[in-house]
């Protein structure tokens, strides 16, 4: 049995924020944020609007577009570091009872921006021991709920939004995930991280909202996400004896344009090979690569058969790639 990539969906909420409202509120301009990460503006949820609202309303559209029915999903995995609860219960079960799947299996996985990559390796593995037929997988963030609007090094990157996908059994090979890479580095977790508030750092006394905002250490990060993630799109693609030129999407995090440069460069990517979305969204971390591939879904550009290669790096520090054809049921 192989997995199949099905459909996508994507959902960003309305309200956007501009880079000139970041420069009423830090030290920043246009031009500055343009230059070193691309971004022009980025979508922040309303007030009252969680992560599970946004993932439900992404996780329907992919549902719609797969051809399949809703009771047809059995395992629903959601990618976020924005969860609705701290604790419990996880996003991805807040996500199955508010769409009315009660007897799925659903669960959440914590890797940052590379989350949409990890759990689409587990969507594979899960339908290709077969234990399940048809995983939902999606990545939603409402990170504007844990950036700090004060610190012009983080709040002028993240943005808010959801993305998901449906991915199936199939018998053909030819349909299949090619390959997925993840890994980690735990000894740089100090990168990126929201230090307050779990059992390394608890707190004493009342809970207070700044405990959970992200803290970055942005030139090391860059640093080191521009060489992993070159690095490990050439192994994937080596170990696969695919060429960049056989790729038809080239799919990646969108944290920065200079990263996504950096990279496509290296791998000597045609610029319509390179799909971008950080201008518009920002760094929407786990819901970053979904976003991305609705973008090319509903401009009509990505097709049956087409193969995305998809790369991700992220909070752990995390970081992965995944060779990935477009198998929707109807072509
Ligand atoms: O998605 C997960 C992984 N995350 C990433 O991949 C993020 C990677 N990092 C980045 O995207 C970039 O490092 C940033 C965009 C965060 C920062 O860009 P940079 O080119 O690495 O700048 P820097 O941190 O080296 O700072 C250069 C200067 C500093 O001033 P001084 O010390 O040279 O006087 C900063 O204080 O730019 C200053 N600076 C700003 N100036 C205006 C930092 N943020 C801003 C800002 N507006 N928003």
């Amino acid at each position: 049995m192989y997995a199949a990539f099905r459909s996508i969906g994507a959902y960003a909420p309305e309200k956007i924020l501009s880079n000139d409202e970041l420069t009423k509120m830090v030290d920043t301009t246009d031009e500055w944020i343009t230059k070193r990460t691309g971004i022009k503006e980025r979508r922040i949820a309303a007030e009252n609007e969680t992560t599970s609202d946004m993932a439900v309303k992404a996780a329907e559209k992919a549902i719609e577009r797969s051809g399949l029915n809703k009771s047809d999903i059995d395992m629903i995995v959601v990618a976020t570091i924005s969860p609705d609860y701290f604790n419990m219960p996880s996003t991805a079960t807040v996500v199955a009872h508010k769409m009315g799947l009660d007897k799925v299996t659903a669960f959440d996985i914590s890797a940052a921006c590379t989350g949409f990559i990890y759990v689409l390796s587990v969507a594979k593995a899960f339908i290709e021991s077969g234990m399940k037929k048809n995983v939902l997988i999606v990545g939603a963030e409402k990170m504007s709920a844990i950036t700090d609007y004060t610190d012009r090094g983080t709040c002028i990157l993240f943005g808010d939004g959801a993305g998901a996908a449906v991915i199936s059994a199939t018998e053909n090979k030819e349909e299949a995930i090619v390959d997925i890479h993840t890994a980690a580095d735990g000894s740089l977790g100090d990168f990126l991280m929201t230090p307050d508030g779990g059992t390394g750092n608890p707190h004493k006394n009342e809970l207070k909202a700044e405990a959970s905002f992200i803290q970055m250490k942005g030139n090391e990060t860059f640093k080191i996400a521009v060489r992993t993630l070159t690095n490990d799109v050439v192994d994937i693609l080596k170990t696969n004896n695919i060429t960049p030129n056989e790729v038809t999407h080239f799919v990646p995090h969108q944290a920065n344009y200079r990263i996504i440069k950096a990279v496509g460069d290296a791998l000597k990517f045609r610029d319509e090979q390179v799909v971008l979305t950080v201008a518009k969204y920002g760094n929407t971390s786990g819901a970053s690569i979904p976003m991305a591939i609705n973008e090319v879904y509903e401009q009509g550009k990505l097709k049956a058969g087409d193969l995305m290669l998809l790369d991700a790096f992220g909070g752990g520090l995390t970081w992965g790639s995944a060779l990935v054809p477009f198998s929707p049921l109807t072509k």
